[in-house]
């Protein structure tokens, strides 16, 4: 399966955010600022490692619709926050305004922490034939990687590195924290929902993840310099005129581009082990997974 077939995957997501976000007993301006930054464009790509890394391991669908928008929701959230002007003070966010310029600072404040929430209600109301041992698992994954010694941390430690340089295991902390805990909590969280007994199978998921949540990490850093606001749909120049600490400040960026591709090569040699003995089914996730980790190494935006 090629990454156009998981259009039908994309759908899905979409369809159980959209359920998820129409909730009349909720104040209208704040869920249409949720839904504003949920289900209007963003490439996806934690939602399509939930579904690849479920469909390796045997995991339902209906399952995986709902880890996927809850990861997508978490995803959301920490990109309100990160745009608010205590953060990086952006304006421009999937070619269209912030959540904090369409809505004001205080209603994307709350939007984020509400999406944060959501998140966690999905993952509890779940309808599915899950045990409840494997929603415990996946809700503490999702929490943990989002929390402060995840995504949140990564926010703080990134805030912390501005002005500064930063050695590279410093900076390779911030960038694992910051992007790299929920890209791999989404392909963990997909593969909890499936058999969990092989081993061998989820720590090869795991070191794949690692690899691309790195790998995304520092091909957004470069994006931000080669590109332009129009193509990423997002103000290029932000690290620098920031003063961000950023893989291409450190290494320079043909360096940084070679990191990137050998942590690409690394990602596809952990779907090559997982490869023996699939069937059919197994393999269309496994082509996902190669097909995600090209797209996160030659994404333009
Ligand atoms: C942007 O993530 C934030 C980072 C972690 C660098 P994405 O590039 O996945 O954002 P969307 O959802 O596709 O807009
Ligand atoms: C964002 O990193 C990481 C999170 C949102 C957690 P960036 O600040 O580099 O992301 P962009 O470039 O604004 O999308
Ligand atoms: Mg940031
Ligand atoms: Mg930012
Ligand atoms: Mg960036």
């Amino acid at each position: 399966m090629t990454l156009t077939d998981s259009q039908v995957y994309l759908h899905r997501v979409e369809k159980r955010l959209d359920e998820a976000l129409t909730n009349t007993k909720a104040p209208k301006t704040l869920i249409d600022s949720m839904r504003y930054s949920t289900l209007s464009g963003g490439k996806r790509i934690r939602a399509l490692l939930v579904y690849a890394s479920g469909i390796i391991t045997g995991a339902k669908l209906e399952a995986l619709d709902t880890i996927a928008a809850a990861i997508e929701c978490i995803h959301a959230y920490s990109l309100i926050h990160d745009d608010l002007p205590a953060m990086d003070d952006d304006e421009l966010r999937r070619g269209k305004p912030t959540n904090h310029i369409k809505y004001g600072e205080a209603t994307a404040i709350l939007a984020g922490d509400a999406l944060q929430t959501l998140a966690f209600e999905l993952i509890l109301s779940m309808e599915s034939d899950l045990r409840d041992y494997q929603v415990r698992l996946i809700g503490l994954e999702i929490a943990k990687a989002s929390g402060a010694a995840g995504m949140v941390g990564g926010q703080m430690l990134d805030i912390e590195a501005t002005n500064k340089v930063l050695e590279r295991a410093q900076l390779e902390r911030v960038h694992r924290c910051k992007t790299g805990a929920l890209i791999l909590a989404a392909t963990r969280a997909g593969a909890l929902a499936g058999d969990l007994n092989n081993k061998e199978q989820i720590s090869a998921l795991e070191l794949y993840a690692a690899n691309i949540g790195l790998a995304f990490q520092v091909i957004d850093d470069i994006l931000d310099i080669e590109s332009s606001t129009e193509i990423l749909g997002k103000p290029s120049g932000s690290d620098l005129e920031l003063k961000k600490s950023t893989y291409p400040a450190l290494l320079g960026l043909q360096e940084s581009k070679q990191l990137a591709e050998n942590l690409y090569l690394q990602a596809m040699d952990c779907v090559s082990t997982i490869g023996d003995n699939t069937d059919q089914t197994q393999g269309s996730g496994l082509s996902m997974l190669n097909a995600i980790a090209e797209l996160i190494i030659k994404r333009t935006h």
